[in-house]
């Protein structure tokens, strides 16, 4: 089975490709680089002893898609992580987000569905409920008006996947993400934001190197326990074994529905301080920060509820926060080295 991995050079989606090469499926992956090089095949490589068919492809160009498919024919396959997420930069620019990420989409779906049949893993985030009236957050919780471009793409996305689904021969699984941090134990993969890091964990990491002087702390007169916003921070090689269980759902039939949908979270909510405290215990680093007003679309708190995917999906997270940031932490020190 030839599995289409979109943006797998990217953070998440070289992970995912590690375990699906490590669970034997030939993988081949699309990637435009606006957000990932080419070395990072050699991080896949070194871990998993084969090097993934790459194509430096652009999503957006509907003729380039096709040809795409024409030449790997035996794709039945996708995961579609390709996309722009940094949620600032869509209030800005949002055109962008949703050229790039519903175009995509759509010109990925029409080849799809011009296939016997196809198995379609969407990269979605917990972003969908905004700020839950409910911790922990299940599926069935409310999609709210999204407080972003990016966050929309991501609720749009789910929409056409469903309606599309309906009247095809795709079967598709959601799979809504909480915070994804941390890196591959092998230290040959993890996260490379470019320029100044948006998400918590990089930054802490590159300030803890010494690359930023310190960590802002976006507020900390949130209703929470430490003041700090919380959040469900789950160790990136866990959601990517989720990927594959979730593909061999599709493959094997054992999907419900034509559609389904699974929060990818630990269950358990941290807040900033206590990433922090996290940070400082596996690096024995204290770590500068200085408390700033809260950011601008910043929800109080998000934690998965992982019933479903524990009991349906049969996925559990394993990793911890610290491992997590452990991982993180070395991946930094080698990156800067
Ligand atoms: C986490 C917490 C910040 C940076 C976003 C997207 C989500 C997904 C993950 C793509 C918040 C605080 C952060 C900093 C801080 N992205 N923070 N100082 O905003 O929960 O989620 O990224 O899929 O879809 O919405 O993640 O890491 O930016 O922030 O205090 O320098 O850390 O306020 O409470 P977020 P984040």
């Amino acid at each position: 089975m030839k599995v289409l991995v979109t943006g797998g050079l990217g953070f998440i989606g070289s992970h995912t490709v590690v375990e699906l090469q490590n669970e034997g499926f030939e993988v081949v992956i699309i990637d435009n680089l606006s957000n990932a090089t080419e070395d990072v095949l050699k991080g896949i490589a070194a871990i998993t002893g084969k090097t993934p068919l790459f194509e430096k492809l652009d999503l957006r160009e509907k003729a380039a898609v096709h040809d795409f498919f024409k030449k790997h024919n035996d794709v039945t396959g996708v995961i579609h992580f390709a996309a722009s997420k940094a949620v600032g930069e869509s209030v800005e620019q949002p055109l962008l987000y949703y050229e790039n990420n519903i175009n995509s989409l759509i010109y990925l779906l029409q080849e799809l569905q011009q296939k016997p049949e196809a198995s379609f893993i969407f990269s979605s985030s917990c972003t969908v409920y905004g700020q839950a009236e409910k911790m922990p957050i299940t599926e069935d919780a409310p999609v709210q008006t999204a407080m972003s471009p990016y966050g929309n793409t991501k609720q749009i996305g789910e929409e056409i996947i469903t309606d599309t689904a309906k009247v095809t021969n795709i079967r598709a699984i959601l799979l809504r993400y909480f915070n994804p941090v941390g890196a591959h134990s092998s230290n040959e993969i993890g996260e490379l934001p470019l320029g100044v890091p948006q998400n918590l964990v990089p930054f802490i990491t590159q300030t803890g190197m010494g690359l930023r002087k310190e960590l802002s702390v976006f507020g900390d007169d949130y209703p929470t326990p430490d003041g700090t916003a919380v959040r469900d921070y789950i160790h990136v090689v866990d959601l990517a074994k989720a990927h594959v269980i979730a593909l061999k759902r599709l493959f094997d039939k054992k999907n419900l529905q034509k559609v389904e949908t699974f929060n990818l979270g630990t269950g358990t909510g941290s807040s900033v301080l206590e990433v922090i405290n996290s940070f400082e215990k596996v690096s024995d680093k204290k770590l500068p920060y200085k408390i700033m007003p809260r950011r601008e679309g910043d929800i109080t708190e998000a934690y998965a509820n992982t019933d479903k995917a524990n009991n349906v999906l049969g996925w559990k997270a394993q990793l911890s926060l610290d491992e997590a940031m452990a991982s993180a932490w070395k991946w930094e020190q080698k990156v800067r080295s």
